[in-house]
């Protein structure tokens, strides 16, 4: 398996443009299976998790065709196959099939998901939804198997407002009958695009971005040509490869409404941001503060920022200190962290960071996607050499990272 071998760096310069959303682009190809009419998708970033999705999709019988970053996707001939356990287990995501697979055809029969090792992540909320509309749903051998001559919409209330079962639910509702709302919804920049692309194929979705979402069913939805929004975690992730190097990097595509709790936080840490003509520059020219931060739902902190922003926090003199209330066990990434020298003492759900002065370079071990990005990160601050490994899970969500850090001076290299 591969690994990344990264060298004290910096300051990084440079301009670096941001790739099309992962967690856009996977609820959006998902919900492309609600037609049987051909998508064609803008800015597909090319993603271990991207492919997965279409290796699903392909098993459905979806034809696929990719000309650089558009992606033509056509249903005229899906089959509402069972999703194997072999293909849903590489990556939760693919439990987002579930609801138009659902809707369209009256039965789905999917394993249960994987993923992320990050937390129990269950699935109860996305099944609550199913039943409220109808569905008659069974468990059994690792399979979820829901039935329904034809979903009903109803007043769904989500406990949390889990992205996944927001998504899902809309999905389904996108074709019930009648009016579904959906109460405590997920407010994400990407359940906004997720709704944009299904109303751009004929769909009645209201108040995507709220925590009320109104689905009024249709008959059947067409194709369309959509765009994805940029990555806003991958936006963040160089943010913070500014900050850590010191550095002076412009960002372009990027949408800056979505990064507003990454963006407050760096600058209460000091970090200089300034929106440009090509995007948004990110700069470092003094010393950096100690902070303190808690990941929530959106418009709150992401939770998959927490991880590299604990890299930064590592290197800033003081006591900083992060609360994670998204995910249960997504500390992973504190033990490998400790091997690069790193002071940090986990109480509960919050981790206690002692800014230290040098980080030293070790081989650490990235646990899942966003701890991977984040040993990266570090390794750009300590000395020697630092040796990521199963970058695997960085390649999950995004494309090229070496590359394009190169492309802004770090010392980054793939290695076998
Ligand atoms: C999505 C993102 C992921 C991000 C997360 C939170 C994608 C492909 N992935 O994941 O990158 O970290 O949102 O912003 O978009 N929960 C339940 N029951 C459920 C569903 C969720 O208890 O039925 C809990 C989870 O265990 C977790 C919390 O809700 O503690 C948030 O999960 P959720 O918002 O569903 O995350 P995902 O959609 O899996």
């Amino acid at each position: 398996m591969a690994s990344f071998l990264v060298s004290k760096s910096g300051p990084l310069k440079g301009k670096v443009t941001i790739n099309g959303a992962k967690n856009s682009v996977l609820p959006i190809m998902a919900a492309s299976l609600l037609s049987d009419k051909c998508s064609i998708l803008e800015d597909i970033p090319n993603l271990e998790d991207v492919n997965v999705m279409c290796e699903l999709l392909e098993h459905f019988g979806s034809r696929l065709d990719f000309k650089g970053r558009q992606l033509k996707i056509d249903n005229g001939n899906i089959q509402p196959a069972l999703a194997p356990y072999d293909l849903v287990r590489k990556m939760r995501a693919s439990f987002l099939v579930m609801g138009p697979i659902l809707s369209r055809f009256g039965r789905v029969k999917i394993s249960l998901p994987g993923g992320c090792a990050i937390g129990t992540r269950p699935i109860d909320l996305h099944l609550k939804g199913f039943a409220a509309m109808g569905a008659d749903i069974t468990l059994g051998h690792g399979y979820i198997e829901a039935k329904a001559d034809r979903l009903q919409g109803n007043r769904i209330y989500l406990d949390f407002p889990s992205v996944g079962a927001t998504e899902n639910i809309i999905m389904a509702a996108a074709l019930a009958d009648g009016l579904t709302i959906l109460e405590n919804a997920a407010e994400e920049p990407e359940i906004i695009d997720l709704a944009n692309y299904i109303n751009s194929m004929g769909g009645h979705i209201r108040g995507a971005g709220t925590d009320t979402i109104k689905i009024e069913g249709v008959k059947e939805l067409n194709g369309c040509t959509h765009t994805i929004i940029p990555d806003r975690i991958e936006a963040g992730t160089f943010m913070v490869a500014a900050a850590i190097s010191g550095g002076d990097i412009t960002l372009c595509n990027v949408i800056e409404d979505h990064l507003r709790p990454v963006i407050a936080k760096l600058k209460e840490a000091g970090v200089k941001i300034e929106t440009v003509e090509e995007g948004m520059r990110v700069y470092v020219n003094g010393p950096l503060h100690s902070l303190d931060l808690k990941t929530l739902p959106y418009p709150g902190f992401p939770t998959d920022m927490q991880a590299q922003m604990m890299a930064l926090m590592c290197t800033i003199p003081g006591i900083s200190m992060i609360t994670e209330t998204v995910f249960e066990n997504r500390f992973m990434h504190v033990s490998e962290l400790k091997r690069l020298g790193a002071k940090i003492k986990i109480e509960g759900r919050s981790a206690i960071i002692e800014g230290v002065e040098r980080l030293q370079g070790a081989e650490v071990r990235a646990t899942d996607l966003r701890a991977g990005a984040a040993l990266v990160l570090a390794g750009l601050f300590a000395d020697g050499t630092t040796e990521v490994t199963d970058v695997h899970h960085i390649d999950r969500g995004y494309e090229d990272m070496e590359s394009k850090l190169r492309s802004l001076g770090a010392n980054v290299k793939r290695v076998p």
